[in-house]
């Protein structure tokens, strides 16, 4: 049976789901892949474990100190890496050494946090091309909704025209309780918190960031496109005022915070801000904790998907579907980095 060796970098709530839901899934490799997947190796920042024959759920509770670092999870042997580690757009985080070690040597990566590739895309996705390893980013590109694969596999061939997003659940959640509850902003952040839907500090989505952050990575790996933060107008809902609830209100339009895209044939355009939409609009009809996606093609018009799930298990999920993409690619070309048979 072929091998294939997992490493988790980053061993928190995602990390810890994804280790988790790929142990359970083991019998489903097996069984559709002729794979026996094994965990190697978990890491948080200051601790971690390795096995070559495989972690079991039982033993992930014993971290052992100093056992992290991208040279730590080299030396475990995995062919493939998933990265979960916190996320740093304006530095890459600690996820960027992770995901240059292992693209360097040709291991395929799986990257859930978005820092490392908004602020270094390029470079990576060169380090893969020339290393021939796999790049996978579903769980940073709004993980249970698809976008990148929509545009990889359900619109392949077609021109895209324009992309709207609804790609940051926090975001919407407020909106939503800020129209419909008649409540401020600042009101709706904190029923947010107390209730354990909004960070501490939530500025990374309220102010937009977090969309752009995303809308950057559909654009830079489902387009091809090479878009950075400064390349976007990025704002957020925190300046919402009570007099633009009432407006929309009386028109009937449902706010949203929108990352959008505009393809011409020079150039592509982004931004990220609230758009309003009539009830007519499916996007209007995207609430509470979901996300969406409007994709327009030129030949194959609309396509809209909408998708949220539960966290972490979602994004654990989104991940561990970039892993069967790559386990069927690398069946059909067993040449790449595949594990050993044993
Ligand atoms: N939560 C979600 O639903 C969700 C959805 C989509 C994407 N994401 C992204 O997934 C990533 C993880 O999210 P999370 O909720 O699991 O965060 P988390 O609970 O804060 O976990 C982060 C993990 O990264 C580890 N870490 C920090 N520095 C490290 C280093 N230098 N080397 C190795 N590990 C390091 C931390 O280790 P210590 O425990 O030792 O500090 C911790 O285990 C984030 O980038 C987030 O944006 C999350």
């Amino acid at each position: 049976m072929n091998v294939i060796r997992i490493a988790i970098a980053g061993f928190g709530g995602v990390g810890r789901a994804t280790a988790n839901l790929l142990l359970a899934r083991r019998a489903r490799y097996r069984q559709v892949y002729g794979a026996d997947l094994r965990l190697v190796a978990v890491c948080g920042s200051r601790s971690g474990l390795a096995d070559s024959a495989g972690l079991e759920a039982g033993r992930l509770d014993a971290l052992e100190p100093g056992l992290t670092g991208p040279a730590f999870i080299d030396a475990s042997g995995a062919n493939i890496l998933i990265e979960a580690g916190p996320s740093d757009f304006r530095t890459g985080g600690p996820g960027l050494a992770y995901i240059r070690s292992a693209l360097s040597a040709g291991r395929d990566a799986i990257v859930i946090s978005k820092g490392a590739l908004v602020h270094s895309g390029p470079e990576l996705r060169a380090l893969a091309r020339s290393s021939g390893a796999m790049l996978k980013l579903s769980g940073a590109a709004a993980a249970a909704l698809p976008t990148i694969d929509l545009l990889e596999h359900s619109l392949k061939g077609c021109e895209v025209l324009e992309i709207e997003g609804i790609l940051n659940a926090t975001t919407n959640y407020l909106l939503d309780a800020m129209m419909n509850q008649n409540l401020g902003f600042e009101d709706a952040l904190a029923r947010a918190q107390a209730s354990g839907f909004a960070e501490a500090d939530p500025r990374n989505d309220t102010e937009g960031w977090d969309t752009a952050s995303k809308l950057i990575l559909i654009a830079n790996f489902g387009l091809d496109a090479d878009l950075t933060m400064d390349d976007l107008v990025v704002e957020g809902i925190q300046s919402i005022a009570a007099h633009d609830l009432e407006t929309w209100r009386k028109q009937r339009l449902v706010p949203k915070l929108v990352g959008s895209l505009i393809r011409t044939d020079d150039a592509t355009r982004a931004a990220v801000g609230v758009r309003t939409y009539p009830a007519t609009d499916p996007l209007a009809h995207v609430s509470g904790k979901n996300k969406a996606i409007r994709i327009t093609t030129d030949a194959m018009g609309e396509t809209i998907a909408i998708g949220s799930g539960t966290e972490p298990l979602a994004t654990a999920a989104a991940a561990l579907k970039d892993l069967e993409h790559i386990l069927t690619a690398r069946a059909v070309r067993p040449t790449g980095v595949s594990g050993g048979k044993e």
